[in-house]
């Protein structure tokens, strides 16, 4: 897989971040990307000297093995009656949320971390899934799931980036009313964060048996859980996934 050739129509947050992901993992010379401007390409091209970069959509995906679709929803159809001559056995795959279409072969989402090696990544169960998961393994960890995980899976990763970054926000606003500045708050919340994904990665323990280590009956961090329950944090963040289902 890493070998095949790959056109990358749309070069935004989404497509731009699986480009560098996949420069940074050493397939820059066999990467072609579109964009809508060439202001965008130029971006690109000085983030990942290597690749190839063009405006049409066609002529990029000639001599592509994987054509991935990475332009906003609405424009998807529009882009595949464009490339439908060129198209022809290549795997298309698409990662525009909520779109289907009969000439994707797989529907893939990964989040914008993908750009750091760290996207966590939902592919579709269907024929060519495991050629697709290959890829996307390229940038993170990947999982293949049926279509009634897609959705969920979306809200979690590709999304769910989204909602860990508020909670670091809060954490940073609460650390400048203590009386750090916004720069060291922000350390200070990653670090922790880090701690706590570090401590459950490593030990295996469920979220709450590690915060037992951590709560001292009548001590000050059962102080600030409860306030978190009198405010429905968990209640909020499980609404905040499920907002985004049909
Ligand atoms: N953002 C995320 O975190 C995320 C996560 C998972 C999935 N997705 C999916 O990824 C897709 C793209 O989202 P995005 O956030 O990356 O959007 P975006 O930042 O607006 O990027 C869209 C890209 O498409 C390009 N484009 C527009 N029309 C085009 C055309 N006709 N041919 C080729 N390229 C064209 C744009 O070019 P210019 O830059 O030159 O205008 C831009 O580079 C969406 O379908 C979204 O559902 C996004």
């Amino acid at each position: 897989m890493v070998n095949n050739k790959i056109a990358i129509i749309g070069a935004g947050n989404m497509g731009g971040a699986l480009v560098k992901g996949w420069a940074k993992a050493g397939m820059s010379a066999n990467l072609t990307v579109t964009a809508h401007t060439q202001q965008t390409l130029d971006r690109l091209v000085e983030a990942c000297p290597g690749i190839t970069v063009m405006l049409n959509n066609s002529k990029a995906v000639q001599d592509a093995d994987v054509v991935v679709l990475a332009v906003k929803p609405w424009l998807i159809q529009q882009v595949i009656e464009e490339i439908e001559p060129e198209l022809k056995d290549k795997l298309l795959i698409s990662v525009a949320a909520g779109v289907r279409n009969e000439r994707i072969d797989v529907y893939v989402m990964p989040n914008i971390a993908a750009e750091f090696g760290k996207s966590m990544t939902f592919v579709e169960e269907a024929a060519k899934a495991e050629t697709a998961a290959e890829l996307f393994g390229k940038v993170g960890l990947c999982k293949v799931v049926p279509q009634r995980l897609m959705d969920a899976g979306m809200m979690m990763a590709g999304c769910g980036i989204a909602y860990v970054m508020r909670f670091l926000r809060a954490m940073m606003e609460g650390g400048v009313e203590m009386g750090f500045y916004p720069d060291e708050a922000k350390k200070i919340a990653l670090q922790t964060m880090q701690g706590a994904v570090t401590m459950l990665r490593e030990t295996g323990l469920h979220p709450e048996a590690a915060i037992d280590k951590v709560t001292t009956p009548g001590g000050i961090t059962i102080k600030g859980l409860n306030e978190l329950d009198h405010a429905a944090f968990n209640s909020a963040v499980i609404r905040c996934l499920k907002a985004g289902l049909k």
